[in-house]
């Protein structure tokens, strides 16, 4: 079974309201509410791409059963921890320009932690975890590379996609893969990533540095992914951008539904920009059926 893991996930929002004005009453022209977190969007995806995996992480309260019950909806499996509060709304408002107010993460307890981390310890050889976004500061930074290092005892294929401490820390516990995207990158090393070479060249010291194999994502410039032997490089499609949210997330399911069924990793990097790009052309997250449609546009080159 795959598994994702998210730690802080929300229920988003989404608004447009036309003609805002600061410090008046104004109307929302059109409203939705989503499940929001980027293993909960791995999850999603992987729903839409035909393969099956198990939602983790914590919730609560009555937000936290909307995004239980819509995941219900979508027949994505679920087994949250729930916790006290109530999960955290995010509030994404499009006016002119896209104004964000994420609200404040639920608590987690230590106690929490442990049935996280007792929750894991079933997970069987054949398994895979997606460790996705961010940690409350609250928490430790390293918890993802606790959670790395109990899982490569029974060498459980473990994907991380998250930045900053969380992922340097994660890093030393060698996982099987990182996905940083260009901002992601340039932080880690405190270098500028101009294109795909440079890219490759970090993603290669991220792989001294502890990471089995790393893809990067460049939004419209390319993706690269580096393996222990191969390097290779991707051209995206072309098309009309239309929401690059989660275009990441679909990147990770992309890459993790054919990885899973073929084992090519030439193949599960193709498939991955393909399925992130379907993603950022369309309204909500790809589907099979516009990843296939991709596939031959995406070229791929050794490097
Ligand atoms: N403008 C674009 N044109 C074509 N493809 C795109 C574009 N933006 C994103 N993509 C596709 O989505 C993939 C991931 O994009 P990006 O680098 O923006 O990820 P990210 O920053 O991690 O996103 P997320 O917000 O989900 O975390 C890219 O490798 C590419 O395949
Ligand atoms: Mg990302």
């Amino acid at each position: 079974m795959i598994y994702t893991v998210t730690i802080n996930p929300s229920v988003d929002c989404l608004m447009e309201v036309e003609n805002f004005h600061l410090g008046k009453t104004n109307r929302a022209s059109t409203q939705k509410m989503v499940p929001g977190g980027k293993g909960i969007n791995v999850s999603r995806v992987l729903k839409n791409l035909g393969t099956r995996s198990e939602a983790l992480g914590f919730i609560g309260g009555f937000t936290g059963a909307f995004i239980k019950d819509e995941l219900e909806k979508e027949s994505v499996f679920s087994s949250f921890i729930e916790t006290e509060g109530n999960t955290r709304i995010n509030v994404k408002m499009k006016t002119d320009t896209e104004t964000e107010i994420n609200g404040k993460a639920q608590e987690i307890s230590n106690e929490h932690i442990q049935k996280l981390l007792i929750q894991l310890d079933e997970l069987k050889s054949e398994d895979l975890l997606i460790l996705s976004g961010s940690l409350p500061s609250t928490l430790p930074a390293d918890l993802y590379n606790t959670i790395i290092n109990r899982l490569n005892e029974k060498n459980i294929y473990v994907c991380v996609d998250t930045s900053g401490e969380p992922l340097k820390a994660a890093m030393k516990a060698s996982p099987y893969m990182i996905k940083p995207n260009q901002a992601e990158l340039e932080q880690l090393y405190e270098e500028n990533v101009k294109n795909l070479d440079d890219a490759v060249k970090l993603a290669r010291k991220a792989m001294a540095d502890g990471a089995r194999h790393v893809l990067v994502s460049m939004g419209g410039e390319g993706a690269a992914l580096v393996t222990k032997n191969e390097s290779y490089k991707a051209a995206v499609p072309k098309g009309t951008l239309i929401n690059s949210v989660g275009a990441g997330d679909s990147m990770v399911a992309g890459f993790i539904h054919i990885l899973t069924q073929s084992g090519s990793l030439e193949e599960a990097f193709k498939y991955s920009v393909a399925a992130g790009s379907a993603t950022a052309f369309s309204n909500g997250f790809c589907s099979a059926e516009d990843v296939e449609k991709l596939l031959p546009e995406v070229l791929i080159e050794k490097v």
